[in-house]
């Protein structure tokens, strides 16, 4: 097994070669991806990984893909969103001339299509702007062009339903030989940015917040820094919708949040 000092080594490396600081991600998942990375390029051991950070450039991305977890699907939990599509939506709505939208951490964009889409049902597109974030350009990129394995579209497909979709899902892509080509309609209100959640500071205010299954990652030290960050780029009265799986009971700045939906995981920071 890796040993906690190897990884200690590699992760100041990182850090000072490339910038990324993920000496509080969750341990037990980076021993588990550095591993994985290690088996797949045939890499001997840890400081031999550290070598090859210090002497060449290419395992840059490899590393990144590697240690961030970009598994995700449209419309993931569903009952969350027919919780933001009945009420979060509808109040903010009501409250605000633009609703200001922020994805933290969007991998491969099918949470901002499942968003846009879900403002396009509601009426609200027109009147909101959503902003979408990852610390990985390369998945930037392929948010950007919108194009998902036909293979998965049958999941969406059923979150798409259960999340009180209100038409067919096929009317927001076309399919193309083995992939679907999302509608380029729905990313109009799209900004998509490189943003670290460990070292940037939000460049905006938002009244609701997706930072969903990426606070998993962390440890608890690195969960309650981001939480405070999260918190801070809020307007009071605004939403932060985490996934379900992912919990703030112990991280130390959630009793700042009023929890509006404990099962569906989505909080407000008070007025
Ligand atoms: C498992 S995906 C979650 C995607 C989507 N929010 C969902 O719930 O389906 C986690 C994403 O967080 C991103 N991520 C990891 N560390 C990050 C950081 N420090 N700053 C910003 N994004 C980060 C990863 O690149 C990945 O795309």
């Amino acid at each position: 097994m890796i040993k906690e000092r190897e990884l200690e080594n590699l992760t100041k490396t990182i850090m000072e070669i490339y910038g990324w600081d993920f000496r509080d991600y969750a341990i037990s998942s980076l021993r588990r991806r550095i591993q994985r990375l290690l088996d797949l390029k045939k890499i001997p051991s840890v400081d031999d990984l550290v070598e090859m950070i210090k002497a060449d450039e290419w395992i840059k991305q490899e590393l990144l893909d590697q240690i961030t977890v970009n598994t995700t699907e449209m419309f993931r939990e569903p009952e969350a969103w027919v919780k933001l599509r009945r009420k979060v939506l509808p109040e903010l709505q009501k409250k605000t001339e633009k609703i200001s939208i922020w994805h933290a951490g969007c991998s491969s964009g099918e949470e901002v299509f499942s968003m846009a889409i879900l403002l396009k049902e509601l009426g609200y597109y027109e009147s909101s702007e959503i902003h979408a974030a990852d610390i990985d350009q390369t998945i930037i990129n392929s948010a950007l062009e919108g194009q998902y394995a036909m293979s998965k579209m049958e999941l969406n497909t059923k979150n798409y339903y259960a999340a009180e979709g209100q038409e067919e899902l096929l009317k927001y892509y076309v399919k193309k030989g083995n992939n679907a080509t999302m509608d380029r309609s729905l990313l109009e209100n799209v900004q998509f940015e490189i943003f670290d959640l460990v070292k940037d500071e939000p460049r905006s205010k938002y009244h609701l917040v997706l930072c969903r299954n990426v606070l998993i990652y962390f440890n608890q030290n690195l969960q309650t820094q981001v939480l405070q960050k999260l918190y801070d780029s809020l307007f009071p009265g605004g939403y932060l919708c985490i996934g379900t799986k992912e919990s703030l009971m112990w991280v130390e700045a959630s009793h700042r949040f009023k929890t509006i939906d404990q099962s569906n995981k989505i909080y407000q920071k008070p007025l």
